[in-house]
């Protein structure tokens, strides 16, 4: 994408009524309004919420959207320009239960409150294969620490990705942490059994991957 267009979807996303960009310094130091009041403030129900980390372009967030009107969702990405097609979308079909955070993942305790979240989407994350860049890995004990903090009891996490490695690297985590694995699947279009929004939406990552005919993995757990 050309840096016009890019400078275009940003000043677009700053009049989005769906899009909320806090800065870092609001974020540690507790002054995001939105924090523990997502459901209050913006969504004003008492709707499920349910966050879609590294939305990209937010496709899993705007169609669970439509395919669960009583469920509130929010796709999270550092860029903007990215999640600004969902958002676009999501205001031109008029859907009130979707909105896009912009913000990194490892500040995600300090955007939403202890147990405000019910569910958590992982969508084709960066797998992040060198040792070196392990504390990346949006799966590693660091990143399900946070997500165990602002999850409910019994919320969940999902994780759909290409990559055999990330597949792997999180079943062994979980089964070495006691966690508890709901389900896991290697090749969700051909092994049966997949849940049906697992096989129904097609992300932008993976619709290039279906392409090279790379299965597609899929894990559901809870974080102990
Ligand atoms: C491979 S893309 C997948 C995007 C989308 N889920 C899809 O399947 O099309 C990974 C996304 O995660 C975002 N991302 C990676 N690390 C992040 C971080 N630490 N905080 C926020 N976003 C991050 C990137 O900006 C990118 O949009």
């Amino acid at each position: 994408m050309g840096s016009k267009n890019k400078l275009k979807r940003f000043n677009e996303n700053e009049t989005f009524a769906n899009v909320f960009q806090p800065s870092r310094d609001e974020l540690v130091t507790n002054q995001f309004h939105l924090k523990g009041q997502w459901n209050k403030i913006f969504f004003k129900n008492e709707n499920p919420l349910v966050l879609e980390l590294g939305c990209g372009k937010g496709e899993y967030s705007v169609a669970l959207a439509k395919k669960y009107p009583n469920r509130n969702f929010i796709g999270v990405d550092i860029k903007g320009a990215r999640f600004w097609r969902g958002a676009k979308t999501a205001l031109e079909e008029n859907l009130p239960n979707v909105g896009f955070l912009r913000t990194q993942i490892e500040l995600i305790d300090h955007a939403f409150a202890n147990k405000e979240v019910d569910e958590i989407w992982i969508t084709f994350p960066d797998p992040q294969i060198k040792y070196k860049r392990t504390k990346h890995r949006m799966t590693n004990s660091e990143f399900l620490e946070r997500y165990k903090t602002i999850l409910k009891p019994e919320g969940v996490v999902n994780l759909k990705t290409d990559s055999e490695f990330m597949h792997g690297y999180t079943l062994g985590l979980l089964h070495g942490a006691g966690h508890e694995v709901l389900y896991a699947n290697h090749n969700v279009y051909k092994q049966e059994g997949s849940p049906e929004e697992v096989t129904s939406i097609q992300t932008f990552y993976e619709s290039q991957y279906l392409e090279q005919n790379k299965p597609i993995t899929y894990i559901r757990f809870k974080i102990k």
